[in-house]
């Protein structure tokens, strides 16, 4: 096997040992793509300062995200049907983050349970909600967070329609997922993926269909979702969702200065500043170009966090210098588990922090609190 040294490489085992229609699921965008591009393209249009002679010895990458002490700035984003890339993806997710030292966030649209994850950590996981109509479904999700002693609720804010994704049409994803005989083949192309959720019984959404009513079988993503989340989620809505839950909050979705006021008035503890990873909005500025001004408006009241496209260390470092406190990483953890299963996710908390760690050095910074946008280098041309 070729050595693994970077994001990409997990990405190519990840396609080599995922059935397609998975595969697919994780790596698309909306409509053309356009802003799941972006959010890439935009980290390698921003340069660094390559500065000599610093001490650069005793460094180190700990810090905080929402309080919590975190090993490094990345969180693994909350992703709907990460147990399809491997069987109880949630789980060894959960458990790699835990082992690492960085906030673990388990999504509504998991196949394993909240309960299931809580049987296999000690750390407190984050919860991501998303709003339904059923708000006494919504009601019981936040008391079964708080009861597995989930420590934050990350709401997420961008996602009342679904942006349609045309691979998941083309591949007839369904909620939940059905085989389709095309399904079968490509499932019998990887051997390994099959042996190991033959082995699970996480192979559903359990933890929706268990509690949400009306859910009609074998629709496709979208009808599915456009029958079950609430499209008349509004900012009056939170007030209700922070009184339900009582605990730290974290608004996830604001790309817009405006929206990140208002998430700050609600008196959120952090806002994640976020384009759904491309997935939502196609057109939408990237999450990095948009990360700076929101910082400035709202930075000084409220803890910004950002995510989309981030692959490397290095663009964890950009966009801790202009100004996030935390990022998450979506499509490298799930390459990873797709590619490794638990030992995957680790690698790619591994690399990533490698990278970040040498990439801190060589701009002359040994700790994060000293990291800014003096590390940025101005454009020579
Ligand atoms: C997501 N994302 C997401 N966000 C969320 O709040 N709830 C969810 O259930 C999901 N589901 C989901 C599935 C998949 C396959 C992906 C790739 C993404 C968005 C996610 O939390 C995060 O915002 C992006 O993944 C960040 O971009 P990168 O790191 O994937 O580029």
């Amino acid at each position: 096997m070729k050595p693994i040294l970077e994001i990409a490489d997990l990405k190519d085992l990840a396609r080599r040992r995922v059935p397609k229609l998975f595969f697919d699921y994780a790596d698309s965008g909306s409509y053309t793509e356009g802003t799941y591009r972006a959010n890439e393209s935009d980290f390698a249009r921003i340069k660094l300062r390559q500065r000599v002679l610093v001490d650069m010895s005793d460094r180190t990458l700990e810090t905080t995200m929402i309080g919590e002490k975190v090993r490094m700035p990345v969180a693994l984003a909350p992703t709907g049907l990460t147990g399809m890339q491997h069987a109880d993806g949630e789980m060894l997710a959960a458990k790699a983050a835990e082992e690492f030292g960085v906030p673990f966030t388990l999504s509504t649209m998991s196949i394993c349970s909240i309960e299931d994850v809580a049987s296999v950590t000690k750390r407190p996981f984050w919860f991501q909600l998303y709003v339904m109509r059923d708000r006494e479904f919504v009601k019981n999700l936040i008391e079964r967070a708080r009861a597995a002693g989930c420590s934050a609720l990350v709401l997420t804010a961008d996602l009342q329609l679904l942006g349609q994704r045309h691979k998941d049409i083309r591949n007839n994803l369904s909620a939940p997922p059905k085989l389709t005989p095309k399904h079968l083949c490509q499932m019998a192309m990887r051997p390994r993926w099959c042996w190991n959720m033959l082995k699970t019984d996480r192979r559903t959404f359990r933890n929706i269909q268990g509690h949400a009513k009306n859910v009609s079988d074998l629709a496709s993503l979208g009808a599915w979702t456009a029958e079950q989340f609430d499209p008349k989620l509004s900012w009056k809505d939170v007030e209700w969702i922070k009184k339900q839950w009582g605990g730290k909050l974290i608004i996830k979705g604001t790309l817009d200065v405006e929206d990140a006021k208002m998430a700050a008035r609600t008196g959120a503890d952090a806002i994640v500043v976020s384009n759904h990873g491309g997935r939502q909005l196609d057109g939408a500025h990237s999450s990095i170009a948009m990360l700076p001004r929101i910082v400035d408006a709202v930075g000084h009241r409220i803890e910004v966090h950002m995510d989309g496209g981030i692959r490397s260390g290095q663009d964890v470092l950009k966009a801790i210098a202009l100004g996030a406190k935390g990022t998450y990483i979506g499509r490298p953890f799930l390459y990873g588990l797709g590619a490794m299963g638990e030992q995957g996710v680790t690698k790619a908390l591994e690399i990533i922090r490698k990278e970040m760690d040498v990439t801190m050095a060589l701009c002359g910074k040994r700790q994060l609190a000293d990291v800014d946008k003096s590390i940025i280098a101005e454009n020579p041309f």
